[in-house]
């Protein structure tokens, strides 16, 4: 799989993503629970910053975690290991050549991964291979056409749109999050269900404020600087101002909105024809 990784592995990276996974645990993973003795699939768990929520608030659950990046998986070992959870194994894998038999696993969980994939369909089709009869898969994914913010910016939004560029070279999506159900669907899934999470975040809410605006999205934007310039499809001046802008939106009369896509799906359970 040789697909890049638009936002690289370095420790700020890593850093954005558990900023992230803290801010938006209540958001995106309330209504998550497996039941206890299930196993679930976690498919590009990368540095952890899901892992760790998911391990904790199902002790009962046996989560097989997978990333073909070994560094992040390391860095995912160390915070499972540092929370004290027993209840998840790593394993260096591709998601398009997993070492498990089909219908290994009765859910899969699968976050911020397909944005980032050149073949984003034939990955929920290999995954529901995984899936026994009746299993369940979870896809949790954003829009960056999603954001709007106050006070608007021409060069925010170019900034924004330097990112969801730059994945596009590198096969991915940033705009996926509004594809998750006709993907689900396509895929083969029965059930299929999407629920919008909206982000909104004013000065009244300054968790947010600094933990999503500054922390996560503006962080994230800013992150493709050097690779967004030297592409040339954006001024450096344009970009600087479009970050500022981000920035400024996290003062007392800035406002800013996200929505993320959280989907999920049941494979096929078994009829009378097959059981047995
Ligand atoms: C944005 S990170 C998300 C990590 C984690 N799910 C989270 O929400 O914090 C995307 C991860 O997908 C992994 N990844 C991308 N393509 C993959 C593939 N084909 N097989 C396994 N992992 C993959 C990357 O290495 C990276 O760690």
């Amino acid at each position: 799989m040789s697909n890049a990784y638009v936002h690289g592995y370095h420790p700020r990276e890593s850093e954005r993503l558990q900023d992230q996974a803290g801010t938006l645990v209540e958001l995106l993973h309330s209504d998550t629970s497996y039941p206890a003795g299930s196993t679930v699939l976690e498919a590009g768990c990368g540095t952890g910053a899901q892992t760790v929520t998911l391990a904790r608030n199902n002790p009962g659950a046996r989560f097989t975690s997978i990333d073909f990046s070994a560094d992040s998986l390391k860095e995912a070992k160390a915070r499972t290991d540092a929370a004290g959870l027993a209840n998840v194994q790593f394993r260096q894998a591709d998601i398009f050549a997993l070492p498990f038999d089909p219908g290994s696993f009765d859910h899969v969980f699968v976050c911020f991964v397909l944005e980032h994939l050149s073949r984003p369909a034939e990955a929920l089709k290999v995954l529901k291979t995984l899936l026994k009869p009746g299993g369940s898969i979870t896809v949790i994914e954003g829009d960056h056409g999603s954001a709007y913010f106050h006070p608007d910016s021409a060069a925010a939004r170019e900034a924004i749109g330097c990112l969801v560029e730059l994945q596009r070279r590198a096969g991915g999506n940033a705009m996926i999050g509004r594809e998750v159900y006709p993907l689900l669907v396509d895929a083969g899934f029965e059930a299929v269900h999407v629920s919008p999470r909206m982000v909104y975040v004013d000065s009244s809410r300054p968790r947010l404020v600094d933990g999503f605006t500054r922390k996560t999205f503006t962080a994230m934007v800013e992150g493709v600087r050097e690779s967004a310039i030297a592409s040339g499809i954006v001024q450096p001046e344009v970009f600087d101002a479009g970050v500022r802008a981000l920035y400024r939106t996290a003062q007392a009369d800035g406002v800013f909105c996200y929505t993320f896509f959280k989907g999920a799906g049941e494979k096929a359970g078994l009829t009378g024809n097959n059981v047995g």
